[in-house]
């Protein structure tokens, strides 16, 4: 079997290259926080180093990690968004595991091939190991940037930018830990520093781009952008080279006019079938792709002279099961077992009523002699037969089969929290926007970039903040740990609660993308299936034992948690900012806050009994809606905010409050507290000395106008002169002294003259101090 060479074997020894390549200069726009915008330029420069190769005989890879969609999702999609339903995974996993398949994807029989364990969703932070590799695929990414147009139709936010920024973060954060901890925790979960450079890069994706491509436009205009498309997925994988890695698996994109989803919905005239039955046309705009794939990674090996680059035709493969299926042992190559398309499209283990008539996607009684799972991705059995084809090199160019490497994990003991007393919450779950995001944000979309954390953490720390935020200040009352956010894979310890807040958070879902609007796609009904899912899976996965006992949560912990919610702030700017009226704006509150009750609703469903509810601030006072919105001299107050705004604020939470007294009605087992944030926050900004404050409106870190806030520019923002990176959005001297950090957010000193005026409960209803929150009172009844 001369072919059957492992394709570390072609590996040029490297003994001291010198990377000195032009610094990268990556330049995305990240809208973030509560809708502003910022411009981040991020350089990465890489010093002479040495190839960390070993002897190229030996070809263990130590971890896998992979980018791509659906085809190779292992649980991405699911841990952010919303937990896939049976009979997804029934074959294999014998319940949903993430994956969009009755059992497993090509990439979990790569896994076994090379003897290591199914390869974990970074986003998935309950019970992942990232010893042996971290998958960054979601179902739904693209390789473009993700717009209205992929976004509208159900793509991933997660595209594969995203993914290459959630790797370089992953990195990074592990090189950290490694240098700081030597607990067997990091040891045993995240893969070793030197690990990264001996991995293997596995790539698929783009089969998205083409299903975008075909709605919107003719198949020409597709054709026309692959050269852009293609290109991008080279600078990734150019990109990773910069950071270390330097074994690629890249797959083709398969027979997308063979999927059922395609004949359904495209059915072909006869002169544009196959002899299958496959939309030929489509089939050829995906061997177009392929085509300038295989010469992009042709022009890579010449670009990146130290690295093996294999590119799989996974297309063959595929279109090589769907022309044999019944020799295979398949039925009709185009049927599908799951789901059903007929009039009204019923996804794959959902039910949907039409007239009257409920309609379901059930599975079909044997997925075995089916190709296709749920007519768009494969079935376990064809996952399978189209890795054995693949696995051996034969499809493969340069023809070189993926090698083994045996290898075994090990966990260890770790402690397992105190018990704790009733009003000592145990843990604290919470949600919400950047006003309380631990992190969130950050492990999905990049993280916050100094100076932010400077005050406290000394680093960026996933808070919009110079330093703590209300909810650490809650956190730390209770003498726990701060919250980990629950989207936050590395590192993050669960056992005394999670933070499902993300910055740029909603209530109700918008219709614009992060990228657009800077709104979360993480809005308040996302933070409660991200909830449902922890609450379930923690247990699981705790009964496990070993380090998980010491990184989850207690089952009777959820109900003796408190609960805390701090939102809402962007459903009222996100109207604004639409340029809407105020009365438009007013006119769709109740909606806002329905939805909310409903989420407080389902929680006590899940056994949760203690809320701490903050109203909504004067979002008025603060310069990101100042500087953006028009105002006349007359709607500004004495404190210098705009009137109408906070007018709006009050409002909202006289609605909310509503809302409280409704809830302890319906929730008769509920502690629920409603928090009155709205006047701590205007009391320090219009009584700065009584509270030790200098500078109110303006904003600490920032740059030019009236409020030292520019929306483009942002804190933390560079600009490039003379080819030289100079910091404009700096940080004042001594931000203690200010109560608005960034434009956007309070400064940690006014975020603990916020706490300490809410701590002792003279602002809430009922007037009761934050540790007796666990205690129903009179005026509950
Ligand atoms: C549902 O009922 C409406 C009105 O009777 C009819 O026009 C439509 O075709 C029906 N849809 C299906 C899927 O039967
Ligand atoms: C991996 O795949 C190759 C080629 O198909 C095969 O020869 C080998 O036995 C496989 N190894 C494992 C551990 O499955
Ligand atoms: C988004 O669009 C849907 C459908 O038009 C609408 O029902 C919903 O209210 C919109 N959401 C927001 C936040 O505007
Ligand atoms: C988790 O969900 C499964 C089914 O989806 C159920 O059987 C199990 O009891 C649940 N476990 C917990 C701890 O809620
Ligand atoms: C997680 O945090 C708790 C305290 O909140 C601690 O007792 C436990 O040891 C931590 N787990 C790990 C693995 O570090
Ligand atoms: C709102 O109005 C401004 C000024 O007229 C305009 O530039 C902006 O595009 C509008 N925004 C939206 C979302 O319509």
């Amino acid at each position: 079997m001369a072919w059957f060479r492992p394709i570390c074997v072609t590996m040029r020894s490297s003994a001291s290259l010198l990377l000195r390549k032009p610094v990268q200069a990556l330049t995305m726009i990240i809208f973030f926080a509560i809708a502003f915008s910022m411009l981040s330029t991020m350089r990465r420069r890489f010093s002479p180093r040495k190839s960390t190769l070993g002897d190229p005989s030996d070809c263990n890879f130590p971890a896998i990690f992979n980018f791509g969609d659906s085809n190779s999702d292992t649980g991405g999609k699911s841990a952010a968004f919303h937990r896939l339903p049976s009979p997804n995974g029934d074959t294999f996993f014998h319940k949903p595991s993430g994956r969009y398949c009755d059992g497993k994807v090509i990439l979990d029989f790569i896994a076994e091939n090379l003897s290591l364990p199914y390869v974990g969703a970074y986003l998935d932070s309950i019970g992942a190991n990232f010893r042996r590799g971290a998958n960054f695929a979601t179902g739904g990414s693209t390789i473009q940037h993700v717009d209205t147009k992929i976004f509208g139709a159900g793509f991933s936010p997660i595209s594969l930018e995203i993914q290459l920024l959630q790797f370089k973060q992953f990195k990074a954060r592990t090189d950290e830990l490694f240098k700081e901890a030597t607990s067997s925790y990091v040891k045993t979960s995240l893969p070793r520093p030197e690990d990264f450079s001996k991995a293997l890069y596995s790539l698929d994706i783009g089969q998205n781009d083409l299903h975008a491509g075909l709605k919107s436009m003719t198949e020409e205009q597709l054709k026309g952008s692959f050269p852009d498309i293609t290109s991008m997925l080279a600078w990734t994988v150019k990109e990773l080279y910069q950071l270390g890695a330097r074994t690629f698996w890249i797959h083709n994109t398969g027979p997308i006019g063979c999927l059922p989803y395609s004949v359904i919905h495209f059915p072909p005239k006869r002169e544009n079938m196959d002899k299958n039955g496959c939309v030929k046309s489509q089939n050829e705009v995906a061997m177009e792709f392929n085509r300038l794939l295989k010469q992009r990674v042709s022009q890579l090996r010449v670009e990146l002279p130290d690295a093996v680059l294999t590119y799989v035709d996974i297309y063959s493969a595929k279109y090589s099961l769907i022309s044999q299926a019944k020799k295979l042992g398949f039925g009709d190559p185009l049927g599908y077992c799951c789901g059903h398309y007929g009039d009204h499209y019923v996804q794959c283990g959902k039910k949907a009523t039409v007239n009257g008539t409920e309609v379901v996607g059930n599975a079909c009684s044997d997925p075995s002699v089916y190709i296709s799972w749920d007519g768009v991705h494969y079935s376990h059995s064809a996952n399978k037969w189209v890795a054995h084809q693949i696995l051996d090199g034969s499809l493969s160019d340069p023809p070189i089969s993926i090698t083994q490497a045996s290898l075994s994990l090990s966990l260890s003991q770790s402690l397992v929290l105190a018990k704790t007393s009733p009003c000592k919450f145990p843990a604290i779950f919470n949600f919400g926007d950047s006003n309380s995001d631990t992190g969130g944000l950050s492990a999905v979309f990049g993280q916050a970039r100094p100076p932010h954390g400077e005050s406290y953490f000394r680093r960026p720390v996933g808070r919009y903040c110079d330093g703590r935020l209300i909810v650490d200040f809650i956190a730390e009352s209770f003498g726990l740990q701060y919250l980990s956010a629950y989207l936050d894979s590395v590192g993050s310890n669960f056992t005394h609660g999670a933070n499902f807040a993300t910055a740029g958070s909603t209530i109700r879902p918008q219709n614009t993308t992060l990228r657009q609007s800077g709104f979360s796609p993480i809005s308040l009904d996302v933070q409660w299936n991200e909830f449902y899912d922890f609450h379930n899976r923690s247990q699981t996965t705790r009964q496990k034992g070993g380090v998980f006992r010491s990184l989850l949560p207690k089952a009777e912990d959820f109900s003796s948690a408190l609960y805390t919610f701090d939102i809402g702030q962007n459903d009222l700017t996100a109207g604004y900012f639409l340029n809407m009226t105020t009365s438009e704006v007013r006119a769709y509150i109740p909606d806002v806050l329905n939805q909310f009750k409903n989420v407080v609703k389902y929680i006590y469903g899940q056994g949760g009994r203690y809320f701490w509810i903050h109203n909504t601030g004067p979002f008025g006072c603060l310069p990101y809606v100042l500087d953006r919105l028009p105002l006349t001299p007359a709607q500004i107050d004495k404190a210098g905010c705009a009137i109408p705004f906070n007018e709006v604020a009050r409002f909202f939470n006289y609605g909310l409050k509503e809302v409280v007294v409704q809830l302890r009605k319906e929730l008769p087992l509920a502690a629920i507290t409603y928090v009155d944030v709205y006047s701590a926050k205007y009391a320090i900004i219009s009584q700065p000395k009584k509270h030790g404050f200098k500078e109110t409106l303006r904003a600490c870190c920032g740059h030019g106008g009236k409020y030292n806030y520019n929306r483009n520019i942002g804190c933390g923002g560079k600009i490039k002169v003379h080819g030289k990176e100079i910091l404009i959005g700096k940080p004042c001297n001594d931000p203690s002294v200010w109560v608005n950090w960034d434009g956007v957010h309070y400064s940690q000193a006014a975020n603990k003259a916020i706490f300490d005026q809410i701590v002792g409960g003279s602002l809430s209803d009922p007037p009761i101090p934050l540790e007796m929150a666990c205690h129903r009172t009179k005026a509950h009844s």
